[in-house]
């Protein structure tokens, strides 16, 4: 941890920047650790699972995945994309047309005689692969219900491929039901994330409810990775006021990184491309890259 800061591992981020009077911190006041790029991994796997959850819709768990799994990539890691929201829209954020599928995410949970290396696609990202998925998964939540071990079908299709990956990313659905137990029974990590608006914490109580109950019934070592707050605007207080309130709450479990709110992010979903490529030098690349390397920091991801 004492390699200097670069114009690569500037923070970025929402906080305050060093000055003479004092090292940088983020914006609940706390000590910025500084995090270097990671160094390249000679091999690959075993991939660590993680979720991105939020039963809320619209808090940028898309966004997240596609631009954590961007990142990642461009620090040299491998990185599978598993899209399990119906909606299909993190396929689309790399470029994959949900419509244009012989198979999906759908195929791999349902159908016996497919397996992953059938699913996964590669995209325009070095690095980065995606397993898509659009509306057909919207009949699985149903069809698995009948299933044996239900909660646990992604977990055993996803079992072939950690070796080939050092992170697979789940953007799971805004629901608690069976599509996102799956996902969470198959994670050895979940990422939270969260916009910064006044009713953001309602529901959180409930989701951590879900992911204890998954821990204590199906999945053992599942961990909370942390909590990231999202779309805020430094010109409010707002925005500001609800990650205290966050800190205050879940304490180290929120994260170092903020994401500000910029119209970026909507503008590279339309590109199709994550905002690292889209618009590499913006702040909105900047913040995931900083994502990316702390959770490499705090040791989440290898
Ligand atoms: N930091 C941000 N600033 C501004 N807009 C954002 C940000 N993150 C996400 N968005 C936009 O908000 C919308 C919802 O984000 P998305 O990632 O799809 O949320 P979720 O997957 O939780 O439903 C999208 O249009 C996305 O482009
Ligand atoms: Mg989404």
């Amino acid at each position: 941890m004492t390699q200097p800061a670069t114009a690569d591992t500037l923070p970025g981020i929402p906080g305050r920047e060093a000055t003479a009077d004092g090292p940088a911190t983020d914006v609940v006041g706390r000590t910025l650790p500084h995090y270097p790029v990671p160094p390249a991994r000679s091999s690959h796997g075993p991939a660590r699972i993680v979720a991105m959850c939020n039963q809320k819709g619209g808090v940028g768990k898309t966004t997240t995945t596609i631009n954590l799994g961007a990142a990642l990539a461009e620090y040299g890691r491998r990185v599978l994309l598993v899209d399990f929201d119906p909606q299909g829209a993190a396929s689309v954020g790399v470029g994959v047309s949900p419509h244009e599928l012989d198979l999906s995410v759908y195929n791999l949970v349902m159908d016996r005689g497919v397996d992953i290396g059938d699913v996964v696609r590669t995209t325009a990202i070095e690095g980065l692969d995606v397993v898509p998925a659009n509306i057909d998964l919207s009949a699985a939540e149903v069809q698995l219900v009948g299933e044996v071990a239900r909660e646990s079908v992604l977990s055993r299709a996803l079992r072939p491929a950690l070796d080939d990956y050092d992170v697979i990313l789940v953007d799971c659905q805004p629901s608690l039901g069976l599509l996102t137990v799956n996902a969470l029974t198959a994670a050895h990590g979940v990422l939270i994330p969260l916009e910064c608006e006044f009713f953001a914490l309602r529901g959180v109580a409930l989701l951590v409810e879900t992911i204890d109950k998954v821990r204590d019934r199906l999945n053992p070592d599942l961990e909370v990775d942390g909590i990231l707050p999202t779309m805020y605007d430094s010109r409010t207080l707002h925005s500001r006021e609800v990650v205290a309130r966050v800190h205050e709450a879940f304490g180290d479990r929120l994260l170092h990184t903020v994401i500000g709110r910029t119209v970026k992010f909507p503008d590279a979903s339309v590109a199709a491309e994550p905002i690292t490529a889209y618009a590499p030098t913006h702040a909105g690349a900047a913040a995931y890259r900083h994502l990316a390397r702390e959770l490499v920091g705090r040791g989440s991801i290898a």
